[in-house]
């Protein structure tokens, strides 16, 4: 047979889903394994919003959408969230396309502004996807290394140093998968100020959006002077709206890549189902009052989480500002984070994220997320003590 594909072939894995398979095979053989690798939520999804999506089907929103890139009512409506939430001013006619879930946003960005060789900056730690998403877009990867001893800021300086003449655009998240970081002004202007001086595109994940903690306030870069014709702005129903499963995103931006990227959408996956937008301008336009209240859980897991796990000998951990990971670091050990995180899993029954899979500035952290139920974070914290020891 003839050669597959070397892109492909040459891809790694994602980690995230390589630690939930060997948890879930080992669940399969009977133990019990205690989930804290993954990034779903463990709250329903709304039943307003799925009760939308009965009456959509019903009404024959089973066939293609029309225009295949959104239905009018939900461009409508993502514009006026972005307007709204994120002081970000578009066209819903132009300026919108509606995906199958915000990851295929992403890429479609990464798509609509890249040539081959263009680098592309990404802030390390990072979420293990955007590296090889930057290589399928035909792009090089370039990380921002982002100190934990420094709390992983950013600074001006931190991304001068890494462009180069082919730097065409550069990654960001906030609130930040994996490190919990909410960006501040300070850094957002330093985004800004480099992006300005050596003429980047910048793609904002906006995805964690709506889980920031202590009453903090999530700042979209887009909507700061001279960066709303550079940036791509990208979010979803997925965690704000427990709706991991319907795969709902959407990217905003300039006209005329928009267009690109709605070209890109069509000839790939046409479109996002027809029934799910219903459903997506139900969540938009509907009460917003359960974000808050699965906010809150998630920020007194954080609590409890953070003070349990602070208070054993041998685990430090960082309270988070936003989204729902908890990123530790275990000082007394020797061994390095794919071991620690074997060693929990085959000692204790815990799955959690090794720290390298989100780049060599994650090492010797584990990645918990706590979109899980108190009950099994309490099981969790009472099995850490017992191992540390022997990690
Ligand atoms: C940083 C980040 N961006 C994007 C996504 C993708 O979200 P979606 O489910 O909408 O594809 C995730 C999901 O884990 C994420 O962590």
């Amino acid at each position: 047979m003839k050669e597959t594909s070397r892109r492909i072939g040459n891809l790694p894995v994602s980690a995230t889903l390589a630690v939930a398979d060997k948890a879930k095979a080992l669940q399969a053989a009977g133990h019990d394994v205690i989930a804290l690798a993954g990034g779903d939520p463990d709250f329903d999804t709304p039943s307003h919003i799925s009760e939308a999506a009965f009456a959509a089907i019903r009404n024959g929103a089973t066939h293609y959408p029309a225009p295949m890139k959104g239905i009018p009512s939900l461009l409508e409506a993502i514009a006026n969230k972005m307007d709204q939430d994120n002081g970000i001013h578009i066209n819903p006619k132009s300026d919108v396309v509606v995906t199958p879930g915000a990851k295929w946003s992403l890429f479609l960005a990464l798509a609509a502004i890249l040539n081959p060789g263009d680098e592309v900056l990404y802030l390390e730690p990072v979420w293990v996807s955007y590296p090889p998403m930057i290589t399928l877009a035909g792009g090089i990867p370039v990380a921002v290394s982002l100190p934990s001893e420094d709390n992983f800021t950013i600074t001006a300086d931190r991304l001068r140093a890494k462009i180069t003449p082919n730097t065409k655009a550069l990654m960001m998240n906030t609130p930040s998968n994996p490190t919990g970081r909410v960006l501040t002004q300070a850094e957002l202007d330093a985004i800004a100020e480099v992006a300005l001086e050596a003429d980047l595109y910048v793609i904002a994940d906006e995805i964690y959006e709506k889980l920031v903690f202590d009453g903090r306030k999530h700042l979209s870069l887009a909507a700061m002077p001279g960066m709303a014709e550079r940036t791509l702005t990208i979010n979803g129903l997925s965690k704000a709206y427990a709706m991991t499963g319907w795969r709902m995103g959407w990217l905003v931006g300039p006209a005329s890549i928009v267009k690109m990227a709605a070209k890109m959408n069509g000839q790939t996956v046409s479109s996002a189902a027809n029934f799910t937008m219903h459903a997506a301008v139900a969540a938009l336009t509907g009460p917003q009052d359960f974000i808050g209240v699965m906010r809150d859980s998630y920020q007194a897991r954080r609590d409890y989480m953070v003070n349990a796990l602070n208070a054993i000998d041998g685990v430090e951990c960082r309270s988070i500002e936003g989204a729902f990971y908890l990123f530790p670091r275990f000082p007394n050990s020797k061994k390095n984070s794919l071991e620690l995180a074997d060693a929990l899993l085959d000692q204790a029954g815990i799955a959690g994220v090794p720290g390298i899979a989100f780049g060599a500035s994650g090492e010797g952290h584990v990645r918990f997320s706590i979109a899980t139920a108190m009950a099994d974070l309490e099981r969790a914290v009472a099995r850490i003590v017992d191992v540390v020891p022997n990690l």
